[in-house]
């Protein structure tokens, strides 16, 4: 439920959002740990469902990164399914509350079912403008730098321009940077997320697991955030002569 403090508190215009800790969350309970994905996609449906309610224009999940191929062959194919699954059962949904879908990774890596799944997920919402939801697969924060440089050195871009043209390589281009950082699963690390976008965004860590992250939590997670005095650099009086 929302509180009050919670409907005052001002949205992140970008949400970025580690979902961690559904293998401990099923553990625990003595269940696979596949069954801690399962519920974990049920977090994100609500989480999802809140920020579009709430105003966030983008909301980008790390659903999968490119270290994650190094778990057992088991786990890896049982999320592949939950993938394609969830997405072949959510897209309706997804589509008429407004949300725009967008994959950022090296999805090549993918079966070809499962890239044709994202495709057509992301052609079918192409338009819609309530917000933005960014699914991050086989990503890596080094990857999108590297690939961008990449794109960058072909370019051949002059040299004041190198910040820009760099940004404009990345997966996320277009996109507006994320305001707020959230690590469910009670680790305080980036594990290769968004590593250039992150730059100035708020962290926020929690130690509830994934499928224990509900509209509450996400609430309370924007109600530390309207709390933060956001600097980019100045000082504190600088920033406040300014409003
Ligand atoms: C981290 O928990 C979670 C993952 C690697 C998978 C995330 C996927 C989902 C939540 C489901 C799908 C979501 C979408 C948007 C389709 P972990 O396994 O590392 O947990 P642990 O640290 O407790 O072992």
């Amino acid at each position: 439920m929302q509180t009050d403090n919670a409907s005052k508190a001002p949205v992140p215009k970008h949400l970025a959002i580690v979902m961690d800790g559904n293998g401990r969350w099923a553990r625990s309970r003595h269940l696979p740990r596949t069954e801690g994905h399962r519920r974990g996609v049920n977090s994100a449906r609500a989480v999802i469902e809140a920020c579009a309610q709430r105003g966030v224009e983008v909301l980008t999940l790390f659903a999968f990164s490119s270290e994650n191929w190094r778990r057992p062959e088991s786990e890896v194919s049982a999320l592949m399914e939950l993938f394609i699954t969830a997405l072949r059962r959510e897209i309706g949904t997804l589509a008429a509350k407004g949300i725009r879908m967008r994959f950022i990774g090296a999805r090549e890596a993918f079966t070809v079912r499962l890239q044709a799944a994202m495709t057509e997920a992301e052609v079918r919402t192409r338009d819609n403008h309530v917000m933005t939801l960014v699914v991050a697969v086989n990503y890596g924060g080094r990857w999108d730098i590297t690939q961008a440089a990449e794109h960058m050195k072909l370019e051949e871009v002059a040299q004041e321009s190198h910040e820009t043209a760099l940004a404009s390589g990345l997966a996320t281009a277009g996109l507006p940077d994320p305001d707020l950082f959230i690590r469910t699963g009670g680790e305080r690390r980036l594990s290769n997320f968004l590593l250039w976008q992150l730059a100035y965004t708020e962290l926020y860590f929690t130690d509830v697991l994934w499928p224990d992250f509900d509209v509450a939590e996400l609430d309370q997670a924007f109600v530390d955030y309207g709390r933060r005095q956001r600097r980019f650099g100045r000082t504190g009086e600088q920033v406040e002569s300014r409003v």
